[in-house]
Formats: structure tokens, C-alpha cells, sequence
């Protein structure tokens, strides 16, 4: 196997959108963690990358539902999951987003380096067009009657009822969610990475070369998706929210949120290195893994390496360790239904559990097939195995040390003699000894290959062993006859509890701290990353030092906690669509003065008004601006008849481009006020004024 000079691990950016609960963190975060600190601990050259991928339809969707600018909306969510995530330990190098600068100059750069090498394809098509907004329709922004099972409700991607994948086009009665109107087919231009000529190095590269080191899932993902033939993948979209097409006939169109997010590890690593970023991308002795959900190994194992390799220069990831989704009590988790454990809240009900949550996560971790979390199984696990074998075995070992020797390492005495319990000792600690060195080692190797269950369950067994080590040599019974051997057994019996404190740091961190606050280590550990280079037990704390006092690690988890728990999950409540706590909508970003004279705003009067045909939302107005008498159209009509609107004053932005809505252009926009149930009021001078009056 290759040796490397060091490693770059990304976590995949999530979107945006909302929360983060334990299936994300079971999936990519946990598992990237414990590698990390693993890693870390071999004492290793790594950087650690993640950050909140801000860009897609998931992100325009949801602002909308909210009410609110999906600027607003990122900035919510990115706060929200930065904070959980720092909440939770989970130790990024750097937690970027994808509305940095940085990020915008490095993808813009990238779509560059590619497009001057004349690789892309440009193609123009017809897609869905809202003539009332002036929009395309992104696949997620067309509704229509399934052609399959005949859903009035499927998206232009999906049918959500059965399940089939469709294209916009296969509609039946499409329509589009922003005004409800039907589309029309307009035709667009967009840029297309032609991932078909990169078939036959895919697969030389993962169905040839990764067969082996890739797990099953992620290898046979690629596989069949190789096999299958690639097509051209389009990698801009007509949308408003994104970043911007750096070429000059791409105005108004922006990158696939798909091409730019990976691009995220790289702007991310440039902000956390901004001198020496390349080592960690551009450097053929640096090893790049992915950890990710299924659901994203396509884009990190045969998209991402494409557009790696067409811009040139850049790594490819050496292994991605996808897992598989996370349960919960045996259903999906849904973010709409709010079947979820969200991690903000896990954080607020049980403070000072992170490591509870870690464990169970890890040892259900959904690494080869999908697995479910239940609460009474979290409770087992704590109460049954973190509490019962770690928590037990280290206050056992630590009492007793305060018990017979004050609190001080005792001496490791060699046990000369023949009598029989000396022997039955010495070959205890032989047996202990052997199979604790057997489980570091499996541990260790579990830990190389990405079986995180696995390796958690091998660092346990050094709790188990040394439970094993003190049940069968009963030292509580010898100290009456022989105190040399309580000494023995004793300082054996602390060397295994210093070897658990450094072995369960990269699954339980707090508990590894907490453990090491118990010995009194600080100082005493400089060696003590040997165990990890090693790989076998290593003698951790000197004869006569000084412990620190026992505490217990872990308090048992109570029925109650538990039923309050499962009752939540009952409670109907759609975190995803419930509005703001507060029915003021949030204030948006600061503009300059300059901005602000850039409106003229004007008061006119309203001389003539009618509904608009075929609209329940429209009216068209005839207004004079004290300058002209023009036509403009508002979305008042659920509001005011046009017979109470003639002869009132309005406001109006008079310098707004004209747009054209149901085939009329409006040439102005009334200004109103909007409650946060919706109601809408116009905006008069409290006295009359001349049309032309200009607001200030
Ligand atoms: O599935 C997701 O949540 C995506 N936001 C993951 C993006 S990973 C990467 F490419 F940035
Ligand atoms: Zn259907």
C-alpha cells in the first residue's frame, strides 16, 4: 500500500435546509470524526473540511415555504448546524459555506480552466418557462399528473406516489408552484460535461483499480452506474439563487449546485490554508477520502473525479466510505414529519451526553446495510454497556487503587513463589495481556479500513478483558494475605484503564478527557501516541503517581427520559414548514443609502381598475404618476374590489423595469403592506398629494 504524506478528509457540505439530525450524523459526520481523531492521534498531517452547501433547489424551495429570501434562509440553517455540530465535538478543521467568496472565485475559476479546453458541450433546449414570473422552472417547480399511476401532485423529477423518475415533459396538466400558472417550453442554452468520454478511464480507475479497497456498496454503486453507460451531465440551470455562469452569454443563469458544491472542499481548504492549500489537493502524496450517505456516491465517485480530472492538477479520492441511511424505530426518518432526533435538541436533553449519543450511533453504524436507532436500544447501550463494562471497570480499578494504596500507582511486583494464587495471577495477566494486545491491534486495523462498528466494539473489549481480569483474580479477597499481589494486579489493572483512556478518545472523546482527569495525566502522556504507532498496549502511568479522584463516567438512563423521547417523536409537528416563531418576517440585509435612492417612488392615482381574466390574483390598474398614465398589474385582488380602488391614492416604484404578466406589461409595482397572515394593505399619504409626490 501506498505511504502517504498526509490526508485530506472531506464531510459532505449539507445542504442548508434545515436541522441536522442523527441520520446525518450517523452517516457522514460520526464516522468522519472518529477517523479524524484517529488520525490525529497517529499524529498525522490532516486537514479536516466541511461547511454548508448553500446553492439548489432544496435552498429556493424551502426559503420560499419559510416566507423568507433564501439568503435569510441559508444564513438560519448555516448558523444552526455550525452551532450543533460545535455543540456536538464534532472537530472540522473548518465549517465553511458556499456563499463565501472564495468559493465563488474557486468554482467560477474551475468552470473556466475547463471551458477553455474547449471541453464542455453547449447545448440549447426547451425547457419550462413562467411567463407571469419570468423564470424558468427548475424540474422541482413543475407539478402535474403523473403519466404512470396518474398522481395530480408529482414533481418534474419524481413522482413522489410511486416512485417513478420523470422528466418535466412527461407531465400531464403541468403547472408551475410559483404562480400556479401553466409553463411554457422556452427554449435555453446550458453547458453540459460530457461524462461519457470519461467511461472508459471510470473504469479503469474504480472497476479495475478500486475492486478491492472500496467498500462493497459504494464499489457496486459505481459499477452499475458505469455500466450502464454515462451520458452528458448539464451543469448550469436558469435559476436566480446560485453562482453566477462566469462567461458572458451564461447572464442570468448559474453552476448546477451539484458542480459546485464539491468544489466547496477545495475553496474551504483554500480559506483555512490560504498559503499552502495546493499541498492538500495538488500533491500526489496526499490521500483525499470522502465521507459521505449513500445517496451522494455517484457525485463523489464518478462525477467530482471527472470534473477533478478534466481541470487537471487534482488528486482523486483514494477511498470514499459511504454508509448507509439511519432508521428511526423502524421507519424513515422524515423531516416532514418531524420523525426525526434532532441534534440541537438531543444536545438540549441530555447536556453533558455527547458520548452516549457517539456510542450508540457508532455501534449501530449503518456501514454495509441500512440500520435503525430506537430509544430503549440507546438506553440499553448506556446503561447496559458504556455504564455496566467502561464506567464499571474504570471506577472499580480507581476506588480500589484509593482503597489500598491512597490513590497512588502501585508497584507492578514480579510475584516470586510458587503458591497457587500467585500462579493463577501471572496467568490471568498473560491471558489478559495477549488478548488485549489482539483486540488493540484489531481495533487498530478496523479503524484503517473504515469498520468504525467494528473497531468501537474491539476498544469495549478492553473493558471487558480488564472487567475479566479483576473478576478472576479477586484482588478485594487477597488483601488481608498478600499484598504484593494486590499491588500486581492492581497496577496491571491501572495500565489497562490508562491504555482504555487513550483508545476510546476517537469514539468517546469526553470520556476519554474525563478519564484522564481521573489519572491525573496531564504531563505524564507525552509518549503516549506510541500505543497508536505501536499498535499494542503500552505502559502508561509511573509507580507512586499521584490519581486524581474516582467519579463515575456514565449515569444510567431512566424509563422516563426515554418515554418522553418516543412521546416526542408522536407530535405531529412539520419542522420543515412551520413559519418563523415570531410572525415578523426577518430583517433583511443592510443596503446603503445609495441603494435606497436608486427606487423612485412616487405617488399616483388610481384612475381606472379591472379584474384581469383568467387571474383570482391579478388586477390591471390605468394610474396617474404626475409624469404619464400608465398600466400596472397587482396581485391585490383578494383584497380590494376594483370598484373601491379608483380615485385612491397609491405609492408606486415608477423606475422598476416593465414585466410582462398574463401577456400585459406592468409598468410600476404598488407598494403594499403585508401581514404575516397575508393580508395585504396599500400604502397611502395620510393627506392627499399630487400625483408625481416622490417618497422619500
Ligand atoms: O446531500 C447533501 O446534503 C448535499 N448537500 C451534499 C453535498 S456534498 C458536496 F459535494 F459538497
Ligand atoms: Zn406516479
Amino acid at each position: 500500500m501506498k505511504k502517504f504524506k498526509r490526508t485530506t478528509v472531506t464531510a459532505a457540505l449539507p445542504y442548508a435546509n434545515g436541522p441536522l439530525h442523527i441520520g446525518h450524523v450517523a452517516g457522514a459526520y460520526l464516522p468522519a470524526d472518529t477517523y479524524v481523531r484517529y488520525l490525529r492521534l497517529r499524529g498525522d498531517d490532516i486537514v479536516f473540511i466541511c461547511g454548508s452547501d448553500e446553492h439548489g433547489v432544496a435552498i429556493t424551495l424551502g426559503a420560499k415555504k419559510e416566507g423568507v429570501s433564501p439568503k435569510a434562509f441559508v444564513d438560519k440553517y448555516h448558523n444552526l448546524m455550525k452551532k450543533a455540530f460545535q455543540d456536538f465535538g464534532i472537530g472540522f478543521d473548518i465549517y465553511s459555506r458556499t456563499s463565501q467568496p472564495v468559493h465563488y472565485e474557486t468554482a467560477q475559476e474551475f468552470f473556466k480552466t475547463i471551458y477553455d479546453q474547449g471541453i464542455f458541450l453547449e447545448e440549447t433546449s426547451d425547457q419550462y418557462y413562467d411567463e407571469q414570473e419570468g423564470i424558468f422552472l427548475a424540474d422541482r417547480y413543475i407539478t402535474g399528473t403523473c403519466p404512470k399511476c396518474g398522481n395530480t401532485n408529482a414533481y418534474g423529477d419524481q413522482c413522489e406516489k410511486c416512485g417513478t423518475s420523470l422528466s418535466p415533459r412527461e407531465l400531464i396538466n403541468p403547472r408551475s408552484t410559483v404562480s400556479g400558472n401553466t409553463p411554457v417550453l422556452k427554449p435555453t442554452k446550458h453547458w453540459y460535461f460530457p461524462l461519457d468520454k470519461y467511461e472508459s478511464w471510470l473504469k479503469e480507475w474504480i472497476v479495475e483499480g478500486h475492486k478491492d479497497d472500496w467498500k462493497t456498496n459504494v464499489y457496486g454503486q459505481c459499477k452499475s452506474w458505469i455500466d450502464q453507460g454515462l451520458q452528458p451531465r448539464s451543469i448550469t440551470r436558469d435559476l436566480a439563487w446560485g453562482i453566477p455562469v462566469p462567461l458572458a452569454e451564461g447572464k442570468g443563469k448559474v453552476l448546477y449546485v451539484w458542480f459546485d458544491a464539491p468544489i466547496g472542499y477545495i475553496s474551504a481548504t483554500k480559506e483555512l490554508k490560504p498559503n499552502d492549500w495546493q499541498k492538500y489537493w495538488q500533491d500526489n502524496d496526499t490521500r483525499l477520502i470522502h465521507f459521505i450517505g449513500k445517496d451522494n456516491i455517484v457525485f463523489h465517485c464518478v462525477i467530482f473525479p471527472s470534473m477533478l480530472k478534466a481541470a487537471g492538477k487534482y488528486i482523486l479520492p483514494d477511498n470514499v466510505p459511504a454508509n448507509e441511511f439511519l432508521n428511526l424505530e423502524g421507519e424513515k426518518i422524515s423531516t416532514s414529519r418531524n420523525h426525526a432526533v434532532w441534534l440541537h435538541e438531543y444536545l438540549e436533553d441530555f447536556p453533558g451526553r455527547r458520548d452516549e449519543l457517539r456510542y450508540t450511533l457508532t455501534s449501530i453504524s449503518p456501514e454495509t446495510k441500512d440500520a435503525d436507532f430506537t430509544w430503549k436500544d440507546y438506553q440499553s447501550k448506556v446503561n447496559s454497556e458504556l455504564s455496566a463494562i467502561l464506567g464499571n471497570f474504570v471506577n472499580r480499578v480507581m476506588v480500589l487503587t484509593w482503597k489500598y494504596f491512597d490513590g497512588k500507582v502501585p508497584s507492578a511486583h514480579e510475584l516470586p513463589g510458587t503458591n497457587d494464587h500467585r500462579k493463577r495471577i501471572l496467568e490471568k495477566y498473560q491471558q489478559a495481556h495477549n488478548d488485549l494486545n489482539a483486540s488493540v491491534k484489531e481495533m487498530i486495523s478496523a479503524l484503517d479500513d473504515f469498520r468504525f462498528r467494528e473497531a468501537q466494539f474491539q476498544m469495549m473489549n478492553l473493558c471487558r478483558i480488564g472487567n475479566k481480569f479483576l473478576a478472576d483474580t479477586e484482588p478485594w479477597k487477597l488483601a488481608k494475605e498478600d499484598m504484593e499481589a494486590v499491588s500486581c494486579i492492581l497496577s496491571y489493572a491501572l495500565t489497562v484503564v490508562g491504555n482504555i483512556a487513550i483508545a476510546c478518545e476517537p469514539f468517546l472523546p469526553d470520556t476519554a478527557q474525563n478519564i484522564k482527569k481521573q489519572l491525573n495525566s496531564t504531563g505524564i502522556d507525552t509518549g503516549w501516541n506510541a500505543f497508536w504507532k505501536k499498535a499494542e498496549l503500552i505502559e502508561p502511568l509511573p509507580e507512586s503517581h499521584q490519581l486524581g479522584k474516582a467519579e463515575l463516567l456514565f449515569r444510567n438512563i431512566e424509563d422516563e427520559e426515554i418515554e418522553k423521547q418516543i412521546n416526542k417523536l408522536k407530535k405531529p409537528k412539520a419542522v420543515e414548514e412551520v413559519k418563523p416563531e415570531s410572525a415578523v418576517k426577518p430583517l433583511k440585509e443592510t443596503i446603503t443609502i445609495d441603494d435606497f435612492t436608486k427606487l423612485d417612488i412616487r405617488v399616483g392615482t388610481i384612475l381606472t381598475a379591472e379584474k384581469m381574466e383568467k387571474s383570482d390574483k391579478l388586477l390591471k390598474f390605468t394610474i396617474d404618476t404626475g409624469i404619464d398614465k400608465r398600466t400596472v398589474l397587482s396581485g391585490i385582488a383578494k383584497h380590494y374590489t376594483p370598484e373601491e380602488m379608483v380615485g385612491k391614492q397609491v405609492t408606486l416604484i415608477a423606475n422598476l423595469a416593465p414585466r410582462k404578466m398574463m401577456g400585459i406589461e406592468s409598468q410600476g409595482m404598488i407598494l403594499m403592506a403585508e401581514d404575516a397572515d397575508g393580508k395585504l394593505r396599500l400604502l397611502q399619504p395620510n393627506e392627499a398629494v399630487n400625483p408625481g409626490a416622490t417618497v422619500s
